[in-house]
């Protein structure tokens, strides 16, 4: 987990970088930047191709789409060692996600093989009944505050589904995972995030006694896997189930917000949806490109000249996925949502090269059920009227609450 923002001050400039290259941007707390994420990001693409921000202990910020993709691919240059800004000092490993090649690619194939087509052919079943039962929960009332009431639960369901957790852990595990990802300040996260930690290490404890007969997706995988010709320890599954709890469900809750957002202030494009439900995946890539989530960092490994500039080692570089997915290099018009642009799918929002996000078709196929069984029955979804857009930023950005309402029959 990061560590809280507001703690980091803004770093002098470093004598390498170029004055002509400094911008103050916080994508963390900038109080612009929160007032209108976009607008921000938008402006940025039209900045030199990398600037630097000395905010949040200062750090790198490529403005363009094709050189963010780069930073995510070149992890010859641009380690994994950090991928928060601010830096976070970790005590232990993160399996994979804070690992470079060639030891990521020992422990990756394991976690593509837990989320692979299989896995997520065998849970939509599932994952269309929790939609429609927490849609059974609010449709009635002609109104709801989404993040709470289908945002953040249909994503912890899928997880107890994935790990073969009972579910009822639902209640709890909610509150862990708001805790860690919306507490006030730095003991409210992490206390919630060790909850988390001290029941998954208990978990692990019981079902790796006896190995026969794993359930869930997860287990049976981290069970079967092995590095260098030798099972896994406890510290690395316990890191890796860790670790995807950390990354697939705070980010499939911001992209289901920003989604129903979008649809609730766009009569038009629900309607294209409604008319014609087959165009719901295109509409999610689309709505992933423009609303990107994820904002990752990597650290410069060794002094080098990239895209013209003089970066040191130990240097902090953003790869922001909102950012790419703005700039209008790449996509003509970019804060335009149109379900039919042709290259929509050259998004970033899943990050690319040898970390791209693993949980991306398991995240597609959970967009796709909460539009196709929400929409028929939201009528004239809009906002509620009045309700603030409040926004919280760091790897995730989102909104904290959306207040939706329709009509009711
Ligand atoms: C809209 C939803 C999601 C978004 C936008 C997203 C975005 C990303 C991005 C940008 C990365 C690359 C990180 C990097 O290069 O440092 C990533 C990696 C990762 N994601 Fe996702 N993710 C989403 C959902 C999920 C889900 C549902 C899961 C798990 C079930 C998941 C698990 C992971 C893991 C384990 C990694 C690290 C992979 C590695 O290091 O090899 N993500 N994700």
């Amino acid at each position: 987990m990061s560590a809280p923002a507001s703690a980091v001050p803004a770093a002098v400039v470093p004598a390498h970088v170029p004055p002509d290259r400094v911008v103050h941007f916080d994508f963390r707390r900038g109080p612009d930047f929160l007032a209108d994420p976009w607008g921000v990001l938008a402006a940025m693409t039209a900045k030199p191709d990398i600037v630097f921000s000395p905010e949040l202990g200062g750090y790198w910020v490529p403005t363009k789409a094709e050189i963010i993709d780069e930073v995510f691919r070149r992890h010859d240059l641009f380690s994994s060692r950090q991928i928060s800004i601010p830096r976070v000092e970790r005590r232990a490993k993160s399996i994979p996600a804070g690992l470079d090649p060639p030891e990521h690619g020992k422990y990756r194939k394991t976690v593509t093989q837990m989320f692979g087509g299989k896995t997520v052919m065998g849970l939509e079943a599932d994952m269309r009944e929790t939609a429609r039962r927490l849609a059974d929960a609010f449709v009635k009332n002609g109104e709801c505050e989404f993040v709470a009431e289908f945002a953040r639960r249909m994503p912890v369901d899928v997880f107890l589904k994935l790990y073969g957790l009972p579910e009822s852990l639902r209640e709890e595990f909610v509150s862990w995972v708001v805790g860690f990802f919306q507490g006030a300040n730095a003991e409210e996260m992490m206390a919630a995030h060790n909850k988390t930690v001290a029941y998954m290490s208990q978990w692990l404890d019981e079902k790796m006694k006896n190995r026969a007969g794993l359930e869930g997706h997860v287990l049976p995988a981290l069970a079967a896997a092995e590095v260098d010709g030798r099972p896994l320890d406890k510290e690395e599954m316990l890191s890796m189930a860790v670790t995807l709890v950390n990354a697939g469900l705070d980010t499939v809750t911001s992209g289901m917000t920003h989604m129903m957002h979008f649809l609730a202030t766009s009569p038009a494009h629900r309607q294209q949806l409604l008319d014609d439900p087959a165009l719901i995946p295109n509409a999610i890539e689309e709505m992933l490109r423009r609303f990107g989530v994820a904002s990752l960092a990597r650290v410069v490994d060794h002094d080098v000249e990239f895209h013209g500039v003089q970066m040191k080692t130990g240097d902090m570089i953003l790869a922001s996925t909102p950012l790419a997915g703005l700039d209008p290099a790449l996509f003509d018009n970019p804060l335009k949502v149109d379900f039919a642009r042709e290259n929509k799918r050259r998004h970033t929002a899943f990050g690319a090269g040898p970390h791209v996000c693993p949980g991306a078709m398991l995240s597609r196929v959970e967009f796709r059920i909460m539009l196709e069984e929400l929409l028929p029955r939201l009528r004239n979804l809009r906002l509620a009227p009045g309700a603030p857009l409040d926004y919280t930023s760091g790897i995730t950005l989102a909104l904290k609450k959306l207040h939706l309402k329709w009509d009711v029959a």
